[in-house]
């Protein structure tokens, strides 16, 4: 008798892949067992400073006039909402750092969540966002889609307090994140670097980076 097969899914319409091949090096190189903490931060804020263009790519622009030491001219400015960055903690952290490079006039909150050892369940210990995040695009930060089940519990909460424009970026995701989340929350474009194979008994990603939080701060 043949083996089961392992369930398929398929990618959801709302995943952009930033496949750029400097962040796909980069990459590379933080999934390394032997790079060290220092490293994997810096390949983090870099790749999370390309990353920041992407999902900042159709923001809405508007003319101004400018005078400049030959003439005046209309010139493009970015228009719209404000932005606010949420970091899911911890590792939201490490992605926190690079965006703030590139969009430095942001507001910022932050979700405590973490993962219960058995269910897998997303617990929240922490919240604490701006007041007018219903008047902001909110762009909820984790490195590691998983099972989706933190990211989705992230995004609920900036729902909840009335935000309505919203995007969420990863590092890496997992095909079973993608799909809960996707399913939670239909309306939310997924930014990622890498689609990995999938999640292991442990909830964690494969081939993935192991425990991003411990890479980024060297726990153990
Ligand atoms: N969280 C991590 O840090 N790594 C994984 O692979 C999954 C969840």
């Amino acid at each position: 008798m043949n083996a089961p097969s392992a369930p398929t899914f398929s990618t959801p319409p709302s995943t952009i892949v930033v496949d750029h091949p400097m962040i796909q090096h980069k990459l590379t190189l933080m999934r390394r067992t032997r790079t060290p903490a220092n490293e994997f931060r810096l390949l983090l804020r870099e790749i999370s400073m390309m990353m920041a263009y992407e999902v900042t790519r159709d923001m809405p622009m508007e003319m101004i006039e400018i005078e400049t030491p030959l003439t005046t001219m209309q010139a493009p400015v970015v228009a719209g909402k404000k932005l606010c960055l949420v970091s899911v903690l911890r590792a939201g952290g490490g992605i926190l750092e690079g965006m703030l490079e590139i969009l430095p006039a942001a507001r910022v909150g932050h979700v405590g969540l973490y993962r219960d050892p058995v269910s897998l369940a997303a617990v929240e210990y922490y919240l604490k966002l701006p007041r007018d995040i219903s008047e902001r695009t909110a762009i909820v930060l984790d490195p590691m889609l998983a099972t989706g089940n933190s990211a989705a519990a992230a995004v609920a909460e900036v729902k909840a307090a009335g935000c309505q424009s919203i995007k969420f970026v990863s590092l890496i995701s997992a095909p079973e994140g993608l799909a809960t989340f996707h399913e939670a929350h239909p309306d939310v474009p997924v930014f990622t670097a890498a689609i990995d194979s999938h999640l292991n008994d442990h909830g964690y990603i494969v081939p993935g980076i192991g425990d991003a939080g411990d890479r980024i701060f060297g726990t153990k």
